[in-house]
């Protein structure tokens, strides 16, 4: 649904009117527990349609808020600034990330590959999640592989589903790339469950550290 909004914009009036449900939905809880809550049953009912009301517009929001993914092989004017945000976020010099993601440009149907959200999905929209598609993530079992890698949502980002599209995401290029299994290595527990992949067992990684490994379901 096309909007007329920025990102920031919808951000705030989400904010608000998340408020404003919980004040209502506090209401409605206190109104019903009332000894009298009969004779306020026309004030529950109001409180209940504008609660509804609300909710629908939450949703338009987040339809409004529909995330982009930039594939950057495609995209080859975003590889310096993509590659300084992975750096800043992952610690590992820009360089590494620079020779990769370059490197998938003139081969945009095979690993690596690179994406990124930009705020507001613009090109002029500073960037806020991203992840990569490798094919060794620094352990050692070559054998799973490719490696979706350096999945990272800006904090202020967190929360509204933007780790889950960039998975489900990673999955479907995979696919796309013709490689039917998708792995990740991971200190993580629980979280890669939600997005339905599987935990194969534990590899170390290139400072010899145990981490958890996950399939793609
Ligand atoms: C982990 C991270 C990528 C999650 O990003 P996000 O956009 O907030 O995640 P989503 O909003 O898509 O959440 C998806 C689900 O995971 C859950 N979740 C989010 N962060 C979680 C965490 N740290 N642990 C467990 N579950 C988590 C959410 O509750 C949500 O569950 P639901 O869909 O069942 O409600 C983000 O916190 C981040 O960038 N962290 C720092 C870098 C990092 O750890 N990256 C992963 C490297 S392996």
């Amino acid at each position: 649904m096309p909007s007329n909004y920025s990102e920031d914009e919808l951000l705030e009036a989400k904010r608000q009117i998340g408020s404003i449900l919980h004040k209502l939905r506090e209401t409605v809880r206190a109104l019903s527990e009332k000894e009298n809550a009969d004779r306020l049953k026309s004030q529950i009912t109001l409180a209940q349609r504008r609660i509804q009301a609300l909710g629908i517009a939450n949703a338009l929001i987040e339809e409004a808020m529909g995330v982009r993914i930039w594939r950057l092989s495609e995209n080859p004017a975003m590889i310096g600034e993509a590659a300084e945000w992975f750096s800043s976020k992952w610690d590992i010099p820009v360089e590494a990330y620079q020779k990769s993601i370059e490197g998938s440009v003139h081969c945009a149907d095979s690993v690596p590959q690179w994406y990124i959200v930009r705020l507001g999905n613009a090109e002029s929209g500073r960037i806020i999640a991203g992840c990569g598609i490798i094919e060794n993530d620094f352990h050692d079992h070559p054998d799973l592989a490719p490696n979706l890698c350096a999945l990272f949502v800006e904090e202020e980002h967190r929360g509204r589903g933007l780790a889950r599209r960039l998975v489900e995401h990673a999955g479907s290029e995979a696919h796309r790339l013709g490689r039917d299994e998708l792995y990740l290595i991971t200190d993580h527990v629980g979280l890669y469950e939600r997005f339905g992949w599987k935990y194969r067992g534990d590899v170390t990684d290139s400072d010899g550290v145990t981490v958890r490994l996950y399939q793609a379901p």
